[in-house]
Parts: C-alpha cells; sequence; structure tokens
C-alpha cells in the first residue's frame, strides 16, 4: 500500500526522503492558494522564488513581480499576495515570478523530491484525485511559519489525509494528528481558525474577505506542478 506523510514545518523536511515522493507544498494563507487561483486564471507560469532580490530581478526578464513580506505586498512589486489580485482577466497568459515569506521557502525546501505539486483547499479533490491515481508515496509539506507549526496548513493536511486515508497507509503519525484536527475543524473552519496567529496577523493588516476566500473547498480543478524550477499545469 502507498504511504502518506505530513511535514508540519519546513526546518523537519531533512527527516524525510523526499526523492521517491509526491510531495504537495501547501501553504493555505495565502501562497499556494493564490498560486491556484492565477492557475484557474489563466497564468501561463509561476517561478517561485524564495529571495526577494532575485524576484526583483525577474522583472528585467519579462515576468510580473509578485510578492510579500510579513503579509504586506512588497514596495515596487507588481502584485502582492492576496487571491484577488489573481482573479483579473488580464492575467491571462502572464509569467509571474512569486515571493512569499514561507510559502515559496517551503517549495525552495521542497527540491529534489520527485514530484512537487501545489495544494490548497480550493483545488483539494483535484490534488486528491491525482494522487490516489498516482502510485507515489505522498508527502504533504507545510509552510507553517517562519519554521513554526501553523493550524490552517495543519488543517489541510488533514483534510488532505481524510480524503485518501482509506486507500493509503499513514507513514507516521502526523497524519493522524492532522486528520483528526481536520475532523474536529471541518464544520466551522473560519470559526476554528479564529485564534489561528496568521488569521490574528491577516485581520490586524485588514485583511479579511482573502480568509474565508482561502477556506473555499473545491472551486478550481486546476493542479500546479513543478517543473525545473517553473510552475505549470498538470
Ligand atoms: C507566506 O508565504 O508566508 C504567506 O502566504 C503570507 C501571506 O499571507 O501573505
Amino acid at each position: 500500500m502507498k504511504t502518506i506523510d505530513v511535514c508540519l514545518s519546513p526546518e523537519l523536511i531533512h527527516l524525510y526522503d523526499v526523492s521517491d515522493k509526491a510531495v504537495v507544498v501547501v501553504d493555505i494563507l495565502r501562497a499556494t492558494s493564490c498560486m491556484v487561483t492565477a492557475f484557474a486564471h489563466g497564468v501561463e507560469c509561476i517561478v517561485p522564488i524564495a529571495s526577494e532580490r532575485e524576484c526583483e530581478q525577474m522583472k528585467l526578464k519579462g515576468y510580473v513581480i509578485s510578492g510579500e513580506r510579513n503579509g504586506q505586498k512588497i514596495p515596487g512589486f507588481d502584485k502582492g499576495n492576496s487571491p484577488f489580485e489573481y482573479m483579473d482577466e488580464n492575467i491571462s497568459g502572464l509569467k509571474i515570478a512569486f515571493t512569499t515569506t514561507n510559502g515559496t521557502q517551503a517549495i525552495e525546501k521542497s527540491k529534489g523530491a520527485k514530484k512537487i505539486l501545489i495544494g490548497s483547499f480550493l483545488n483539494l479533490s483535484a490534488v486528491s484525485k491525482y494522487l490516489l491515481m498516482s502510485d507515489d508515496n505522498i508527502l504533504i509539506v507545510c509552510a507553517g511559519w517562519k519554521g513554526k507549526v501553523n493550524l490552517e496548513d495543519s488543517l489541510f493536511a488533514g483534510a488532505l489525509v481524510d480524503t485518501l486515508r482509506k486507500h493509503i497507509e499513514p507513514d507516521c503519525d502526523a497524519p493522524i494528528i492532522a486528520q483528526e484536527l481536520y475532523l474536529r475543524a471541518k464544520d466551522d473552519m473560519l470559526n476554528f481558525l479564529s485564534t489561528s496567529s496568521h488569521v490574528k496577523r491577516l485581520n490586524r493588516l485588514n485583511i479579511h474577505k482573502d480568509i474565508e476566500f482561502c477556506l473555499t473547498q473545491d472551486k478550481y480543478g486546476v493542479i500546479p506542478v513543478l517543473n525545473r524550477g517553473e510552475l505549470t499545469l498538470l
């Protein structure tokens, strides 16, 4: 039977052998939710970049530069990290270079995996169906916050484990913890997350509607996948 595991923080990724695994990177609030939204609205590719400076330099190569630090748009960048900025019709066909506080760092740390997919509640069923059909063992990598565990990414991990659990064996206890958490929260995730550190941070920045949107399940059927440093549609 295939196995599933959950890496609750990118700082723990050294404990896993990713070379034979399909890794699902998740940053619910808000990097991977933005990426999925952007692909659902027709972007051609997204280059995820850990460093702000390297991302900025991509402007010279014709990329739209997007990103945030600590939840706020980087001054001088074209776009920030709200999914609502990626619903525009003008987004279609664009090439985007993207840097975020945690999401793009988690993608960087996952390099070396057999496959890297981008997950969010917005494309949960699409990711789940794909993983069920593939032969690969699975690792969900939660972006967390600056190396620390967070609630919202752990909840997504639990939701994905919950959809796959009958067919796939947990490799350790983290998938069981995440699934239990999701089962407790699933009927009112918004309320469950009201005490989460990043929800509080976003609320302090007056970012409210993104939170509810990023918890919407199965709005889109797209799966971004990393190929040679670039995210494109599967
Ligand atoms: C991140 O990558 O840390 C987040 O997406 C932060 C944010 O909500 O902008």
